[in-house]
């Protein structure tokens, strides 16, 4: 089967630094869909062991190296920690090329700090995505520059991530630091906040006599109808929120609980804790 993205990548060799999670979820859906072949995806990684396990699954080609990947690809994925991000590369700065486009997966560190790194490079994209894209379901954001310019609209480019990602999810073309810090903690780590809140839905139903497998059910169904029922819909939040409760009803009570127990700040202050780890992580990219 043949589709655009396919067609864009198909005489481009990707290199993916790096052999974790997120490659391994990146690339499982985009080979078993055919937008990618293994022929064309070339991986390296620190530990030869990952590497392997990889290549037994989805049949890439494995680099000794990150200079033999440099050597080989075009399009290079940085699919390492952010933590790890300057040591992998300081050793094989000079094989960057302006033939090769640059497209970093790691959290917290700015396109700024990366255009630094490779000054020959002319197309450098940022990407920030979740898990999800394992399903094909994620929302993802990306900006990039151009020739060391940022670009200013999606139009100027880009295509390769165009291609790569947007049949793993939604797209969104996203400008500046302080969104993409946002962006990681609402959407890069959303679904682990969600899966605390899931938890302790099921538990309550669990204390009243619902059996466990049940009561998954019920939070699994509840969650998922949320989202459907929102998704595509543009009217605010609040009055959808208000069409599903009666104003004498059972929920209400629940929700004014809520607003009551300041749930509304207790969030703001989770999330803020990992928006200031973010900024802690990036400032340890060192440039
Ligand atoms: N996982 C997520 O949900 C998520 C979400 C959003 C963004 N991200 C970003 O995606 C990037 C990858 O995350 P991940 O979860 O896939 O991390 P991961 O599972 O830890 O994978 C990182 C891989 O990089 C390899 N590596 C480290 N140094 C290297 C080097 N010098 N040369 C080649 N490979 C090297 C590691 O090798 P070893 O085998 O030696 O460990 C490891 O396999 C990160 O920058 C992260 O911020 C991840």
């Amino acid at each position: 089967m043949f589709n655009s993205e396919a067609i864009f990548l198909k005489n481009k060799k990707l290199g993916f630094i790096g052999a974790g999670n997120m490659t391994q979820h990146i690339l499982t859906p985009l080979l078993a869909d055919n937008i990618l072949k293994p022929e064309q995806v070339l991986v390296s990684n620190r530990s030869a062991q990952k590497l392997q396990k990889l290549q037994d699954k989805l049949h890439i080609t494995p680099c000794q190296s990150n200079e033999e990947l440099l050597e080989k690809a075009d399009i290079i994925i940085l699919a390492i920690k952010p933590q790890d991000l300057y040591e992998a590369l300081e050793p094989v700065l000079a094989y960057f090329e302006p033939r090769h486009e640059v497209i970093s997966l790691a959290a917290g560190v700015s396109l700024k700090s990366l255009s630094k790194l490779f000054p020959k490079v002319n197309l450098l994209s940022r990407v920030m995505l979740s898990t999800a894209v394992k399903i094909k379901q994620a929302v993802i954001a990306y900006d990039f520059m151009k020739n060391g310019n940022f670009a200013q609209s999606a139009d100027e480019g880009a295509f390769s991530v165009k291609a790569l990602f947007s049949p793993l999810g939604k797209l969104l073309f996203l400008k500046g630091d302080q969104s993409f810090r946002a962006f990681t903690v609402g959407a890069g780590g959303g679904i682990a906040l969600i899966y605390e809140l899931m938890i302790y839905w099921q538990g309550w139903l669990k204390d009243y006599e619902i059996t466990g497998p049940m009561a998954e059910q019920i939070t699994q169904y509840t969650f998922l109808a949320a989202s459907q029922m929102v998704i595509g819909d543009n009217k605010p939040m609040e009055e959808l929120q208000q069409a599903v409760t009666s104003a004498k009803g059972v929920t209400i009570e629940a929700l004014e609980a809520m607003r009551a127990s300041n749930l509304e700040g207790q969030l703001h202050h989770a999330f803020e804790q990992a928006r200031l780890k973010d900024v802690q992580l990036s400032s340890e990219f060192k440039k």
